[in-house]
């Protein structure tokens, strides 16, 4: 994690270019209008971005009620998301576009599909339909297990053209995970695939869902897509063919008519506790926000082909692959498979190839591809590109300077975008042709966002402090609660300061006002950008059998950010050792998966602990990091004199 000190040494500044800000969305003059109105009545500002960017079958009678800490935006308003990413680039004076590119899809062999509007809106009512045939009524959830595959966002589509709220597991996660959010949403209906392509060969999906689905009996129907054409079983009287489904379904499906406030996702994310929390998202602050920062902060044009490489698993996939995407008409890429399959230039090559403009990643696929080395991207010509974008974690100052350089070619804008599952869509960022950047910092908050820097106790932290994030007014794309957990909402959320949101990250403000944010304060961990709670991987481990206690922490990494490290506790009579590690990173896999595996494990025979119980967990972050030393190496470690030296400073 990057410390103040070395933050503030970060002087260097780039101005947008005079050619970029001429024909930006949002130029300097617009991004001040909007600054002011924002920060003057952010509720009028948003009421603006609502009309002008969102199609609405009947106006709101109310931009805002606010409850704190619930919020209710566009009272009485009426909309589809549907609609507003298909039907309405197809009619009118908008007709052109049934035949411009809504999806270019690539798979990691190589096939591609291209999905026009026309085509895109074909198939989303054709599987809306699918949907109702199977009983799936307004307000009922669907749950999707799937790959990055054309179906993925074709399925998505389908549950908002009526009204049915989507839960999507990333297809990492394991078939507990996948089990534990489909009950937990009651999902009625699970939509998934033989599996996908994935380093070269095909992986399986449809076992983890028949796993899940044993211990899930609110699921009546699981729909499956062939991709890999491998060998599938299929249970009669609830198993289909996404293809066999769609061959007799009708191709008309009025949107339905929803409340502003209808839900429209649920997605699942790590705590501090506990099991993972189901974020609410809504209608039509959501669309508002995602549409609006989409075309704003990515300077979306008519003739773009945009590439975010995150996985729809994740809340950037909802947001910025497919919702705020395709609400602004624009064409989507979707990659199916690994940066580096079959060579470490796939990204570059494909870029290349589809002369991508607009490229978002993650600054942990940043430092990979530094590692790689510049010979890759060099190799192709990436002129195509004129704006970069980051997300997930802090993106360390030297790689956002060799994005600038090696990937950017000095000439595209960097948007180093912050924001959250939980805040629906981009908070603090720079606007490309209006903000200064400097590597390393998220600039600032964007237009209509009230964000600040506070204390414990919610007094301002003056620059060049560090202290809490803090977001002091609602947003239109805030979470709306956690699916069934009222008070867990207040809980995590609202309970530091009186109404005001609480993003559990650590942050300070520089001299001319910008954000440096610095990473999560509380017990999750950001691993490749991906959020993992400490305690849930705790529990995974101790569930062994073998294993009697365990702690879990982060420590920095050079190229996924956060590395998981496990401290395990055998119980008595069973050997430490790398046979053990292999068990507790197999146990890991299956209740979570993959994507928590601890890096390192290291096994001690007691834990250290203050006088009250608690597990010295700074003390064990130290010990990870390698700032303490540990005299004794043999296999069990022994962290008992350290803790004892420690204690009085951890109570
Ligand atoms: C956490 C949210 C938002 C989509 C991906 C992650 C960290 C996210 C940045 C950034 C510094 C960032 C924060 C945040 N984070 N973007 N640009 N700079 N930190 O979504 O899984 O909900 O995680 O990711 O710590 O709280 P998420």
């Amino acid at each position: 994690m990057p410390d103040i000190e070395s933050l503030l040494k970060e002087t260097r500044v780039f101005k947008p270019a005079k050619e970029f800000s001429r024909q930006a969305n949002w130029n300097k003059k617009t991004t001040a209008e909007y600054r002011k109105l924002g920060d003057k009545n952010p509720e009028r500002f948003w009421a603006k971005m609502a009309k002008e960017n969102v199609s609405w079958f009947a106006p709101w009678k109310k931009t805002l009620q606010w409850k704190p800490p619930f919020a209710k935006w566009f009272v009485g308003g009426k909309l589809n998301v549907s609609y507003n990413c298909l039907d309405r680039h197809i009619e009118g004076e908008n007709a052109w576009r049934r035949n411009k590119a809504a999806i270019i899809w690539e798979g990691e062999p190589g096939d591609s599909r291209t999905l026009t509007y026309g085509e895109l809106h074909r198939e989303v009512c054709k599987f809306a339909n699918v949907l109702k045939g199977l009983g799936v009524k307004k307000g009922e959830r669907v749950a999707l297990y799937m790959p990055m595959v054309p179906e993925l966002a074709i399925a998505m589509l389908a549950c908002t053209r009526i009204g049915a709220p989507h839960s999507i597991v990333f297809g990492g996660f394991s078939a507990e995970a996948l089990r534990d959010r489909i009950n937990d949403a009651g999902a009625k209906v699970v939509i998934t695939s033989d599996g996908g392509f994935r380093r070269g060969a095909p992986f399986e999906l449809k076992p983890a869902v028949d796993e899940a689905c044993e211990g899930a009996d609110c699921v009546d129907h699981v729909v499956v897509v062939k991709r890999t054409g491998e060998e599938t079983a299929m249970k009669a009287g609830r198993d289909q063919w996404w293809h066999e489904l769609m061959e007799g379904a009708s191709a008309n499906c009025k949107p339905a008519r929803l409340d502003a406030e209808h839900p429209l996702f649920i997605l699942y994310t790590s705590g501090t506790t506990g099991s993972p929390k189901g974020i609410l998202h809504t209608t039509g602050g959501y669309l508002t926000h995602v549409t609006t920062t989409a075309k704003a902060i990515f300077d979306l044009k008519e003739t773009d082909t945009y590439w975010c490489t995150a996985d729809i698993g994740w809340i950037t996939g909802h947001s910025y692959v497919v919702y705020g995407i395709l609400a602004n008409g624009a064409t989507t890429f979707m990659y199916e498979g690994v940066p580096t399959h079959p060579g470490p230039d796939r990204f570059w090559e494909m870029i290349d190839r589809w002369k991508v403009t607009i490229f978002y990643t993650a600054p942990t696929a940043i430092r990979t591809f530094i590692r790689l080395g510049d010979e890759h991207p060099k190799r192709h010509d990436l002129s195509s590109l004129r704006l970069l974008g980051s997300v997930g974690e802090p993106i360390n100052p030297e790689a956002w300077m060799w994005y600038h350089r090696v990937i950017g070619n000095k000439r595209c804008p960097i948007v180093d975008t912050w924001w959250q599952t939980e805040t629906g869509g981009i908070m603090i960022t720079p606007l490309p042709g209006a903000v200064d950047t400097k590597p390393g910092s998220g600039t600032l908050a964007f237009p209509g966002i009230h964000a600040t820097i506070l204390d414990e106790e919610g007094k301002e932290v003056a620059a060049p402090n560090g202290g809490l994030l803090a977001i002091t007014r609602p947003w239109p794309g805030m979470l709306r609660g956690i699916w069934g957990d009222p008070k867990r909402y207040r809980e995590t959320y609202w309970s530091k300061w009186k109404d005001i949101y609480f993003p559990s990250d650590g942050a300070h403000k520089d001299k001319s006002s910008y954000f440096w944010i610095m990473g999560r304060i509380d017990d999750v961990m950001n691993i490749s950008g991906h959020r993992i709670g400490t305690m849930e991987v705790e529990s995974a481990i101790v569930s062994h059998a073998d294993v009697a206690e365990a702690a879990v922490v982060g420590r920095p990494d050079e190229i996924t950010g956060t590395a998981i490290v496990a401290f395990v506790t055998p119980k008595s009579g069973v050997d430490a050792g790398s046979a053990l590690a292999d068990k507790v990173r197999k146990q890991v896999t299956r209740e979570i998966g993959a994507i928590a595996k601890p890096k390192e494990i290291r096994f001690t025979d007691a834990l250290p602990k203050t006088r009250s119980g608690k597990i010295m967990r700074r003390l064990l972050r130290d010990i990870a990091a390698g700032k303490e030393g540990i005299g004794d190496t043999s296999t069990l470690e022994d962290f008992s004199v350290l803790a004892k030296i420690r204690e009085s400073d951890e109570d």
